[in-house]
């Protein structure tokens, strides 16, 4: 069977750059027409360099790598520098990337690349903030139907929010956003907090990361122990949540995950529950269904499959 065309979409952050590197890892599975570049953890200049810093990471500096929005639709930018550190990628001392960023705007590489491939083709994976993909699909309407689904890392019901009270992070930041892209009619996969709070980044499996030996099994090592100081300390857990690998793991195994196909809404006009993800959960509602909202997944199963790919990078 040939590899499933993606367009990974991200804000690295360390969950993004072992995402990319799961991906990068996988190409019987998985071709990456290109990693398009969102301002989101930390600003657009630092997580286009991150990008970059990974693609070489895994050794494959020839990724296509674009530089899209630098802020949201409509509001201010929110970066998570108290999650990810400064650079986005704290924990281990990385090397200046070389590899080049291409000279198009993520934005007209989306559009331009959907329009090349044939219908219902292509899955875009957003890992940040949604203000590229929605530029994309309000910029030309008719790249819709090359979208074969967008499985997006976002959201939270159960969990509820952990940048407010009421929503996650990406959703949060750009919440127009996030509207445009769960209205859209696109067949969406939705990765919530409910499902990523279930694969925690416990000791045996960051030891797991190290044992490898590798430059690449030693960074995810290394990063998650930066960034789940944060997290465990915030949630007592006995792990940081692995988010953003969570949508390149669907992809390779979709099995492992468990969730229900239910109607989900994007508050965008209350500031107490901007950016909150109304999943209709119990379907009290008459609206129709409109993502597959992950709740559970096997996470040994999650884990084993991260490190046995890391391992071959
Ligand atoms: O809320 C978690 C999400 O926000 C993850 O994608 C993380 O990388 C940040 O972007
Ligand atoms: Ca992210």
């Amino acid at each position: 069977m040939s590899p499933r065309k993606v367009i990974i979409d991200t804000d690295p952050g360390q969950d993004d750059a072992v995402a990319l590197l799961l991906a990068l890892a996988s190409p019987d599975e998985l071709e990456v027409l290109g990693v398009t570049v969102v301002a989101g953890n930390v600003p657009l200049d630092l997580t286009v360099k991150n990008a970059c810093i990974v693609c070489e990471l895994a050794g494959k500096p020839e990724t296509k790598v674009f530089a899209g929005c630098d802020k949201p639709l409509g509001r201010k930018l929110v970066t998570a520098e108290h999650v990810h550190g400064k650079t986005g990628l704290d924990g281990p001392v990385m090397p200046e990337p070389v590899m080049p960023v291409k000279d198009a705007h993520a934005v007209d590489f989306i559009i331009d690349t959907l329009r090349a491939e044939p219908t219902n083709s292509v899955t875009l994976c957003p890992l940040g903030p949604l203000t590229n993909i929605a530029t994309a699909l309000t910029r030309a309407p008719d790249i819709a139907d090359r979208i074969q689904e967008i499985v997006l890392m976002g959201g939270a019901y159960f969990q509820v929010g952990n940048i407010t009270p009421a929503a996650e992070f990406n959703i949060y930041v750009d919440p127009q956003a996030a509207e445009i892209v769960f209205k859209s009619g696109i067949p969406l996969v939705v990765m919530p907090l409910d499902v990523t709070h279930k694969a925690l980044t416990t000791q045996p499996r960051v030891d797991a990361f190290r044992a490898l030996g590798t430059k690449a099994g030693i960074m995810v090592a290394e990063w998650t122990d930066f960034f789940e100081r944060f997290d465990k300390e915030k949630y007592g857990s006995a792990g940081a949540p692995l988010h953003d690998p969570c949508v390149i793991a669907y992809l390779l195994e979709p099995e492992m995950f468990f969730g229900r196909h239910v109607n989900v809404e994007i508050e965008t006009s209350s500031e107490l529950t901007m950016g909150m993800t109304v999943a209709d959960w119990w379907r009290v509602t008459d609206r129709p269904p409109n993502a597959m909202f992950m709740g559970d997944l096997d996470a040994d199963r999650f884990f084993s499959l991260l490190t046995s790919r890391i391992a071959l990078l």
